[in-house]
């Protein structure tokens, strides 16, 4: 069953169960027990967030082929599972949509593997999909960002000193431009107009910001019983998102104090930085840049035709009020 975050649209949520019949046939390494904990992975309980974006924007055009519409969206979720079967060896985490993460089950060898072989996944869709050499060349710009974005945040790590605005810039390349190139392929792809292709494309970047920053919160403050992925984590891998940069300029001595021995953490260690954080503030400034990103989503699409502005109002709701 697709997402419970797209019943209420019924044209969408038919797309996404068809895509979700057809995700699984992409899947044929010639391993089928590798191919099987892929396949698990992709139909595990995943929001089908992004290819729903996708199916949205595709709203926005006259004529669009199904098929190319259907591979594109395909290309979009298999890029997205493939960073994440890599994101989840590079931060050393056991569990994805409450399963062990792939690495966990198969090793960091294999895991990197079928990570690689998705992305080729991507590409043969992105192939099936495209009208135009553009398309394939921005297919292929979309996956460099995302990984320098990944690159990025690994040299960023352990620096309780990284600037905001490098930490706005890593979390756009590894997060918020997918979702742009979601919405701008959806656009394109039904043959929208250029202008409604680029608000497409600002409406993504916006609310993918907007959903790392919420992401990023959620590690810190979440419930952990409640949570299908490791929460208090970003600490002991020295990734220091918004709450903490913000939460360390006001005591920046303490943090660095606290973040001395950074990769010898104790649980205590975790809870009283987690509770620094929390007493100066942090998540609650980080949530007003939140709310800056999802008003300007929303004022975007108000140049939109209508279904987009309330369905976007829907999914923004959903997305930056959920609690893991
Ligand atoms: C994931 O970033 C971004 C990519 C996979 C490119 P995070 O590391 O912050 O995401 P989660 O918390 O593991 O889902
Ligand atoms: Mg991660
Ligand atoms: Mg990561």
């Amino acid at each position: 069953m697709a997402s419970s975050l797209w019943q209420r649209f019924p044209t969408i949520n038919a797309q996404l169960q068809d895509l979700i019949a057809y995700l699984p046939t992409l899947i044929k390494s010639g391993n089928p027990a590798i191919d099987n904990r892929m396949k698990n992975l992709i139909s595990s309980g995943g929001k089908l967030l992004r290819p729903g974006f996708f199916y949205m924007f595709a709203q926005l055009g006259q004529a669009a082929d199904p098929k190319r519409l259907r591979s594109a969206a395909a290309a979009i979720e298999l890029l997205h599972t493939a960073t994440l079967i890599h994101d989840d060896v590079l931060d050393n985490a056991d569990q994805r949509h409450g399963q062990p993460a792939l690495q966990i089950v198969t090793g960091n060898r294999t895991a990197i593997y079928a990570g690689d072989f998705l992305f080729t996944s991507y590409f043969t869709e992105i192939l099936k999909a495209a009208e135009t050499r553009e398309q394939i060349q921005t297919a292929n710009d979309i996956m460099r960002t995302i990984l320098v974005g990944e690159l990025d945040q690994l040299a960023l790590n352990f620096h309780t000193d990284a600037t905001i605005r490098a930490y706005l810039n890593e979390i756009e390349g590894k997060t918020a431009r997918l979702f742009s190139f979601a919405a701008g392929m959806g656009v394109a792809l039904s043959h929208g107009d250029k202008a409604t292709q680029t608000a497409a494309e600002s409406i993504g970047l916006s609310l993918g910001m907007a959903y790392q920053i919420r992401d990023d919160i959620l590690d810190i403050i979440a419930d952990p019983t409640a949570a299908s992925k490791p929460v208090r984590h970003d600490l002991r891998q020295g990734v220091y998102t918004l709450p903490l940069l913000l939460a360390s300029r006001k005591e920046p001595d303490w943090f660095e104090s606290a973040l001395a021995h950074p990769t010898n953490l104790t649980d205590q260690d975790v809870i009283t930085i987690n509770n620094k954080i929390i007493a100066l503030d942090g998540p609650q400034e980080a949530e007003q840049q939140v709310q800056t990103y999802t008003s300007q989503a929303l004022k975007l699409s108000q140049s939109l035709p209508a279904p987009i502005g309330n369905q976007l109002q829907h999914l923004l709701t959903t997305l930056l009020t959920r609690k893991s």
